[in-house]
C-alpha cells in the first residue's frame, strides 16, 4: 500500500476513532479504496453470540466503506479488559506475538489506496512487553498522524508525544486538533493558538461532530467535515498536508 498512518493520540478517549472515521469516509467518497485497521481493540464488549465485539472498528470499517470484510481482518485480537493491549491480554493468558500484530496491519492495508492504523490509546502503550503502538509504526513504516484531544493537559501531552517521534526517527505526518466538547472552555480556546507556536500549524481542526449513526447520509455528514476540515487529497496521495511540523 501506498500511504499508511498510524493514527495515534495525546491520550485514550481523545478522538482517534472518530477523526479517522472522519477521513476514512472522506477518502472512501472520494473514490479511495480505504484499509482500515484497528489491530488490537480491549474493552470489548460480549455479544449474544459469545464474540467480542470491538466498537471502534465496527466504526471505522463502517466509515471506510468496507461493511462486507471480515471484522476478524479489521481487527484480529480483542480483549474484554479495559487496558492496555499488553496488560489486557495478559489478563486472558494469552502473549499478543508482534510479528502477527504487523503481518494483521500489513495485510488489512495491502490492497488499498490509503490504510489507517488506528492504535490503542497513546504512542507508547504496549502492545508486547516493550513493543508499543510505536514499534509498530516502525516495523510497518507506518507514518503518524497525532490527533489532539482539545482539552486541558493537551500542550503538555502533544509535545512530549511530538518531541518523543522526532527524537525516535519516526515519521509525523502531522497532528490534528479534536474537538471534544459542544461549547469550548478557555482552555480548548487557548490551545490552539499556543500548539500552533510551540509545535507548528495543525494539519486541521476538527469540529464536535456529534453522535455518529451508522448510515449512508451520516457517512457523507463525516466525509463533508473532514473536508471542509483537512485537506483528503494531499492526505491520500502525497501522504501530508498543508500543516508542517517545525523542527
Ligand atoms: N469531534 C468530536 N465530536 C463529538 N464527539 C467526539 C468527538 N471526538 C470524540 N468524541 C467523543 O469522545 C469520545 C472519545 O472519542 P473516540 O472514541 O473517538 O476516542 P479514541 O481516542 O478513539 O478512544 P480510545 O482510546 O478508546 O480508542 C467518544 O464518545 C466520541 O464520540
Ligand atoms: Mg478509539
Amino acid at each position: 500500500v501506498a500511504r499508511s498512518f498510524l493514527i495515534t493520540g495525546t491520550d485514550t478517549g481523545v478522538g482517534k476513532t472518530t477523526v479517522t472515521s472522519a477521513i476514512a469516509a472522506a477518502a472512501h467518497c472520494r473514490g479511495f479504496r480505504v484499509g482500515i485497521v484497528k489491530p488490537v481493540e480491549t474493552g470489548c464488549e460480549l455479544g449474544r453470540d459469545g464474540e467480542l465485539i470491538p466498537a471502534d472498528a465496527v466504526q471505522l470499517r463502517w466509515a471506510a466503506g468496507r461493511e462486507r470484510a471480515p471484522l476478524d481482518r479489521i481487527c484480529p485480537f480483542r480483549f474484554r479488559a479495559p487496558l492496555a493491549p499488553s496488560v489486557a491480554a495478559a489478563a486472558e493468558g494469552v502473549a499478543l506475538d508482534a510479528s502477527a500484530v504487523a503481518r494483521a496491519v500489513e495485510s488489512a492495508t495491502a490492497d488499498a489506496d490509503v490504510a489507517f492504523v488506528e492504535g490503542a490509546g497513546g504512542l507508547l502503550v504496549p502492545l508486547i512487553g516493550r513493543f508499543t503502538f510505536a514499534d509498530l509504526a516502525r516495523a510497518c513504516g507506518l507514518r503518524i498522524i497525532l490527533v489532539v484531544g482539545n482539552r486541558l493537559g493537551a500542550l503538555n501531552h502533544a509535545q512530549l508525544t511530538v518531541d518523543w517521534i522526532r527524537s525516535a526517527g519516526l515519521t509525523l505526518c502531522g497532528y490534528i486538533v479534536n474537538t471534544l466538547q459542544p461549547t469550548s472552555d478557555l482552555a480548548a480556546r487557548t490551545n490552539i493558538d499556543v500548539l500552533r507556536d510551540l509545535i507548528g500549524p495543525p494539519l486541521g481542526i476538527v469540529p464536535f461532530i456529534g453522535m455518529v449513526t451508522r448510515t449512508d447520509a451520516d457517512r457523507e455528514r463525516l466525509a463533508a467535515i473532514a473536508e471542509s476540515a483537512l485537506d483528503i487529497p494531499a492526505l491520500c496521495t502525497s501522504g501530508g498536508g498543508t500543516g508542517t511540523i517545525t523542527a
